[in-house]
């Protein structure tokens, strides 16, 4: 600060800011839109095709190739740098990220920064591949491509050959392909790179295994590279690399006028003989992926969807409502202080290994401060089965009342709990059962590469599915069994 050697420098300099500003403001003057490309992962066609198609469109294009000089390798949190980017009046950021899930939380998330809505300013996210969750604008340019080829994007076998687990481009690819009618599918990959279930959903699918001559009835084949930065695991990683080649003698065996696809890069699961036939059309792909991104620049420019944050919350069954000091004069094995008008929770049949789970649950929703906390012993309890180990221990909250939604969130998380809230009119809301929320929040998502796992201001969001017993991850999409889920929190 040398330069400002007084205050009188320092504040001249501020005073002819505030003149000079308002003449230079973008909101004042009239500019050009602003595209930012933040490419986290290693890109070259997606990243490149997204930049130019930027250029074209006259927009102002802000290119970031690699985390490596950006505050993610300080730590800082994917929705922080987003945030930062959309503070700067980037109108679209394209980005691409190994989180799962990441877009989707970060358009949510700018949604509800105060001063971005104070000021106006729309952010439009635009999703380049987050991990091996999805790649939709890859998805846009595939099916132009195919339209473009086969004429029609129905009434079509698609083969997906390759690392069907861990590629994104073919989870975004099945999912839009299956919307339209009479499409089947031949997923043909090693076991350990089989199709997950979650991209499965209404899909119809002739054979899944490991033989290629399956592939002899396809129209189009969409042949993807092994995903190998992503396998964790060695032998799969080197099961899934060394998988299959498709050479020519594989590519004559296929119908005359199938057309081969591959969103690059390829590897060595595509015999250099076969790229220059003209069945394998990965060149056509590209040029479409300039023209694609142009327009859906110009869409992200045009539109700006808010996407749905809010869950209602249904209201917890009230089983029983008694008064308070009906409550406490009840006869227990164990002490329950909460009497008369004053205002409590008491948590009861809680498996004892569960407890620290639910006092977890109370703390991070900040029910404990201010109030105080008691466990009594565990006590043996006839509710409680020998699956939850058959002693039960009690927590009371006092001096505090708990959401509806945290009831809801315990009850379906610790079956055998049953609420007790004491409202401090004398009376006693007892809760023993809860309709199954439609979203936890509490727990984590059981993906260790999924957004909420990896950023400091993603909350989960599982949705319940069937009966409760399954979970799937409003941001990676993955689906989870309560069991396996309940284990990462409580
Ligand atoms: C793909 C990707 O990044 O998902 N490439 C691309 O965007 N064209 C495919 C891959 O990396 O295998």
């Amino acid at each position: 600060m040398n330069q400002f050697p007084n205050r009188d420098a320092i504040e001249g300099f501020l005073n002819d800011c505030e003149r000079f500003v308002p003449h230079v403001e973008r909101k004042q003057a009239p500019r050009r839109a602003a595209l930012h490309v933040l490419a986290f992962e290693a890109s070259t066609r997606t990243r490149i095709s997204t930049e130019v198609a930027g250029h074209y469109l006259g927009l102002d294009v802000i290119s970031v190739a690699g985390p490596e000089a950006t505050s993610l390798m300080k730590n800082e949190s994917l929705s922080d740098t987003i945030w930062t980017h959309a503070a700067l009046d980037a109108d679209i950021i394209a980005v691409r990220t190994p989180f799962e899930g990441g877009p989707r939380f970060v358009a949510e998330y700018l949604q509800r920064v105060p001063y971005l809505q104070e000021i106006g300013h729309h952010t439009t996210i635009i999703n380049m591949g987050d991990g091996t969750h999805e790649h939709p604008s890859q998805c846009m340019l595939d099916l132009r491509t195919i339209k473009q080829k086969k004429g029609r994007l129905d009434n079509l076998i698609i083969g997906m050959v390759g690392d069907l687990k861990y590629g994104r481009t073919s989870h975004s690819l099945i999912r839009a392909l299956s919307k339209f009618p009479q499409n089947r599918f031949v997923l043909v990959s090693p076991s350990e790179a089989a199709m997950p279930p979650e991209y499965l959903d209404g899909v119809e699918v002739l054979y899944a295994g490991d033989d290629l001559s399956q592939l002899a009835t396809c129209d189009v084949v969409y042949v993807t590279r092994p995903q190998v930065e992503r396998i964790q695991d060695a032998i799969e990683r080197e099961i899934i690399r060394r998988w299959f080649v498709i050479t020519p003698r594989v590519l004559n065996r296929l119908k005359p006028d199938v057309i081969v696809a591959h969103p690059l890069p390829c590897v060595n699961e595509i015999d250099p003989r076969i790229k220059l036939d003209p069945r394998f059309i990965a060149d056509r792909q590209m040029r479409n992926g300039l023209n694609v991104r142009m327009y859906m620049e110009l869409q992200a420019l045009a539109t700006f969807t808010l996407l749905s944050w809010e869950v209602p919350f249904p209201n917890p069954i009230i089983d029983s409502e008694t008064t308070a000091a009906d409550a406490s004069e009840k006869k227990g094995k164990y002490f329950r202080p909460i009497t008369g008008d004053e205002i409590g929770v008491v948590f009861d049949h809680i498996p004892v290994p569960m407890q620290n789970g639910v006092l977890d649950l109370l703390k991070y929703y900040e029910c404990l401060e201010g109030g105080m906390k008691l466990a009594a012993d565990p006590v043996n309890s006839e509710k409680l089965s020998s699956e939850y180990g058959g002693e039960k221990a009690v927590i009371l909250l006092r001096k505090r009342i708990i959401p509806d939604e945290i009831v809801a969130q315990l009850s379906y998380v610790v079956p055998t709990i049953t609420i007790s809230l004491f409202t401090g009119d004398g009376q006693r809301r007892k809760v023993n059962k809860c309709a199954i929320p439609p979203m936890i929040s509490y727990f984590k998502c059981g993906n260790p590469s999924c957004i909420t796992n990896n950023d400091i201001n993603a909350v989960p969001r599982l949705y319940t599915r069937d009966d409760g017993s399954r979970l799937q991850c409003h941001y990676c999409d993955r689906i989870f069994l309560k069991k396996q889920i309940v284990r990462f929190g409580i």
